[in-house]
């Protein structure tokens, strides 16, 4: 990917992070985080990242959407315990382990972004998707990092949820119109990039998709 050199907070941040608590990123990443994260800087968002290391991330995430927010770092460590600071929450667990999930979803309110940068096996990504997806807040977004190789098992799974966007059912009537799925209401896009899959959810669910024609003159072949 060719770098973009747009004014990128992130990278900024990244790159001037030379000395202290160690981030680890893919370079191509922080576009794509920019790209989706920038709506939620200022705001009262919840964030959480699964996959803590050394820390630096989780600070660059809460200097990036600033005072108001609340970042959350689940790690399986108990060594990132130490990395609990102002606006910063640790949960030590296991990104596979649903009664972790349950816990934690009962502790923490509705998140508005959701980072996986955890063990990157397709179990634990699944897992994760299953238990957080439904616990983001309506515009909310779920980035999972670390999508390596071909024939890997997470972007297949991914590949079916998107898969889903497809779905229609004519409903009759003048225009063409079809019903909305229960994921169509839950899920509003998905976009994949080197390495990264991401998904948004509805800020508002549709209650049908048309399709009307406008206009006067028109082949006569359809
Ligand atoms: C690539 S590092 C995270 C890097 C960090 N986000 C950064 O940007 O610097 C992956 C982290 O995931 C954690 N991890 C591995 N397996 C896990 C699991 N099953 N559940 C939760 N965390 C896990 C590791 O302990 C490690 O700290």
């Amino acid at each position: 990917m060719a770098p973009n050199l747009a004014p990128n907070p992130l990278r900024t941040y990244f790159e001037k992070n030379k000395v202290g608590r160690g981030i680890w990123k893919w370079e191509h990443y922080f576009e794509i985080y920019h790209n989706h994260f920038r709506e939620f800087v200022g705001r009262d968002v919840g964030v959480v990242e699964i996959g803590v290391y050394s820390g630096g991330s989780l600070r660059m995430w809460r200097n990036y959407f600033g005072s108001q927010s609340r970042i959350h770092g689940v790690d399986i460590e108990e060594a990132c315990r130490v990395y609990e600071e102002e606006g910063v929450r640790l949960h030590i667990g296991d990104q596979s382990d649903r009664a972790f999930w349950r816990r934690f979803k009962q502790a923490v309110p509705l998140l508005d972004v959701v980072i996986d940068d955890g063990g990157h096996t397709a179990e634990q990504q699944t897992t994760t998707l299953e238990e957080l997806l439904p616990h983001l807040r309506p515009g909310g977004v779920y980035l999972c990092e670390d999508i390596h190789r071909d024939h890997n098992q997470f972007a297949a799974y991914l590949s079916g949820y998107a898969n889903h966007l497809n779905f229609q059912l004519p409903k009759p009537g003048v225009h063409l119109t079809s019903a909305v799925s229960n994921f169509q209401r839950a899920v509003y896009s998905i976009h994949l990039y080197p390495f990264v899959g991401v998904i948004q959810r509805c800020r508002q669910s549709p209650t049908e998709f048309v399709a009307p024609k406008n206009g006067s003159e028109w082949q006569p072949f359809l």
